[in-house]
């Protein structure tokens, strides 16, 4: 497998043996992360009607809250192919650590939705290499559908800082800064679980 490259300078790499971690409990894992998805279409739903007085971010929105949902849909339909049912809503401690620290609105969180992308995308491609490295059988659709996510994840991330950056400008890219040393501090201090966060 090629080299991870995030998608944003994640300032806390995580740590090997987090992939194997995650995988103990594949249905947990697969619940959870199909809330996530939920949770990712909502949040660009109600960041589009913060930006509704900007024609691209309406649009951009509108396709990255797409894109979510089918995430989320097939999150779902994976569930139902195991024969696992979704898991109540467990939370996510690392979002809400990090949405505990936002004070700037608009421009904080868009960029706490750039810097989720960001690291579910690095997580993602860790569980894509562990099971590249340890292939189970039946795996590979489960291979495809994680790159498939790993990319748009990335895009995502992209998107979230380009519309911070085109609403904010220098102040985007100075809270940025700041705001990828709190992520490494929050990533750290979380224990694993199975969940991509
Ligand atoms: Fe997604
Ligand atoms: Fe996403």
């Amino acid at each position: 497998m090629a080299d991870f490259r995030p998608p944003l300078p994640l300032r806390a790499p995580t740590p090997e043996g987090w992939a194997a971690a995650a995988l103990e409990d594949p249905a947990a894992l697969l619940s959870d992360h199909a809330h996530c998805e939920k949770k990712a279409a909502l949040s660009a739903l109600n960041l589009s009607q913060s930006l509704a007085d900007m024609p691209r971010a309406s649009v951009l929105l509108a396709r990255i809250a797409e894109e979510e949902l089918n995430h989320f849909r097939r999150g779902l339909e994976a569930l139902q192919g195991f024969g696992w049912t979704l898991r109540p809503d467990g939370g996510n401690a690392y979002a809400k650590a990090l949405h505990q620290q936002a004070t700037k609105g608009l421009l904080d969180r868009l960029l706490i939705a750039a810097l989720i992308e960001a690291r579910s995308c690095e997580r993602l491609w860790l569980l894509e290499r562990a099971w590249t490295l340890n292939p189970a059988p039946g795996s590979a659709p489960w291979l495809a559908f994680l790159l498939e996510l790993e990319r748009c994840e990335a895009g995502h991330a992209l998107g979230y800082r380009s519309l911070a950056e085109e609403r904010f400008g220098a102040q985007a890219r100075a809270r940025l800064d700041w705001w990828l040393d709190r992520e490494a501090e929050v990533i750290l201090t979380l224990p694993w679980r199975s969940a991509v966060h």
